[in-house]
């Protein structure tokens, strides 16, 4: 069945189950697998993105789902967002996979110029890192939210 999502600022059509998840409508059909697959059940974030300014799991949001709620990934941010400067300075990624998505659940906690507390932090951040990278994703969005 035919779609049309809109994704990082511009409108595709994808040709594919109902019942599809976002994640892999983006993996899969439009190639951006800055996105990662990791428990398929909702839990460990790393398939983080933004829908409609939602943060959303998009392993758990259906294509058919999503209407015109507009999809953003970790590739709008470009690289150069200052959450991904602050994560480089800040040296946080071990392995990486889960990366993506911590920065996309940050992104939205630091909008707007918000400065979250370390509580604010601990509960909007969700995401799980088998690394244990927890204490530096904290100091990084510290630093890009400008409180260090
Ligand atoms: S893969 Fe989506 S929450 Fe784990
Ligand atoms: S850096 Fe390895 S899972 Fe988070």
């Amino acid at each position: 069945m035919a779609f049309s999502i809109k994704v990082n600022g511009s409108q595709h059509n994808v040709d594919v189950d109902g019942d599809t998840p976002l994640l892999w409508v983006l993996r899969d059909s439009l190639g951006l697998t800055g996105t990662k697959y990791g428990c398929d059940a909702g839990i460990c974030g790393a398939c983080t993105i933004h829908l409609g300014g939602v943060v959303t799991r998009s392993c758990a949001v259906a294509v058919q789902d999503a209407g015109d709620r507009e999809v953003i990934t970790i590739e709008a941010l470009g690289g150069t967002h200052p959450l991904q400067n602050a994560w480089v300075e800040g040296d946080v990624s071990q392995c990486g996979y889960c990366q993506a998505g911590q920065i996309m659940t940050a992104a939205a906690l630091i909008a707007n110029g918000a400065k979250p507390t370390d509580a604010d932090i601990d509960s909007a951040m969700s995401n799980i890192c088998r690394c244990g990278t927890y204490n530096r994703i904290r100091a990084a969005i510290k630093r890009a939210s400008g409180q260090v």
